[in-house]
């Protein structure tokens, strides 16, 4: 697959600050892309001068070989955040002054019927629930066939199943075609939707790959977890080195079998264990010393 947006060696600036911090990646067509960070990490900073919207301080962004112009604009989806949605306009307005921008633009009907937004086609932007927006803010990005599409933290704020319903929209998109940036700080979407993940803390790049290569890369072991009253945390601590986070003890360990002999042999109630796989918020934790969420 051709790289369509290269980025290198992209700075930022905001007086002393640094938000983005010398960062370099490749995007190949037809991939999703994700840039996963904590809030403040540099995430829309980062994918706003990619879209064109904020001026780098330094370093590149190419299109297809190019500098960002014409050909970009008319070719890049942007889903903006709830906040920019125009009010005391009905959705089928929104959807009409938007497709003006672009010379080569999907039928509004269409679209409102993939994105089930047909029932609510004359009624005031105001009226609609937080998924409905993101489905409408998504169905926007997408009024101009684009080649790229950047989707900026978009299922923040969402519940779970509004959230996993515009994942599946976003999959659909991708599956015709489309490259996708997309921004979070929920590793779940990372995992799901992304094909690579860039982390980001503090402006910088701290690792990137494809998730289950960054987590083969870094982990040999897996969690048993333990509900924190059934284990007291002096023998949690000393006998299993585990980390006790909310209402669990956590023991890292590469030999299941000998773990739980050992929890045996203090009685340890299992009932409620469980053992899971390391995932991207262990990997965080691990490069970064702190939480994703936090
Ligand atoms: N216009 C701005 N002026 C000053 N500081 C800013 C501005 N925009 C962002 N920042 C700062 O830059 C850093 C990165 O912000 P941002 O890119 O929004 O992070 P993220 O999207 O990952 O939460 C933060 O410390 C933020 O406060
Ligand atoms: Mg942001």
């Amino acid at each position: 697959m051709p790289v369509i947006l290269q980025v290198s060696n992209l700075v930022k600036r905001f007086g002393q600050l640094t938000a983005v911090n010398d960062i370099s990646f490749e995007i190949y067509q037809g991939s999703c892309f994700g840039l996963l960070g904590p809030n403040g990490a540099g995430k829309t900073t980062t994918i706003e001068m990619m879209e064109g919207i904020k001026t780098p301080d330094a370093g590149t962004i190419r299109y297809q070989g190019e500098a960002l112009g014409q050909q970009f604009r008319n070719e890049a989806g942007i889903m903006f955040q709830t906040t920019a949605l125009q009010e005391f306009i009905t959705v089928r307005e929104i959807m009409v002054q938007f497709s003006r921008f672009y010379p080569n633009t999907s039928s509004i009907d269409e679209l409102a019927e993939r994105y089930a937004l047909h029932e609510f086609l004359n009624q005031d932007t105001r009226k609609l629930s937080g998924g409905q927006k993101q489905r409408l803010l998504l169905a926007m990005a997408l009024i101009n066939k684009p080649k790229i599409l950047f989707l900026d933290e978009p299922t923040t704020g969402l519940d779970p199943q509004s959230r996993r319903n515009l994942w599946k929209q976003v999959q659909l998109v991708k599956e015709q075609g489309a490259t996708i940036l997309l921004t979070t700080h929920y590793m779940e979407e990372a995992y799901e939707l992304c094909d690579e993940i860039a982390i980001m803390d503090h402006g910088r790049i701290i690792a990137h790959d494809a998730p289950d290569a960054l987590l083969a890369a870094h982990f040999d072991d897996v969690v048993v977890q333990i509900h924190a009253k059934d284990i007291p945390r002096e023998i949690g601590e000393k006998e299993f080195q585990a980390i006790y986070r909310n209402d669990s003890a956590h023991i890292l360990t590469g030999d299941v079998n000998k773990t739980i002999e050992h929890l045996l042999h203090f009685d340890i109630p299992l009932d409620r264990l469980r053992i899971r796989a390391r995932d991207l918020e262990d990997l965080f934790l691990e490069l970064t010393g702190k939480e994703l969420r936090a």
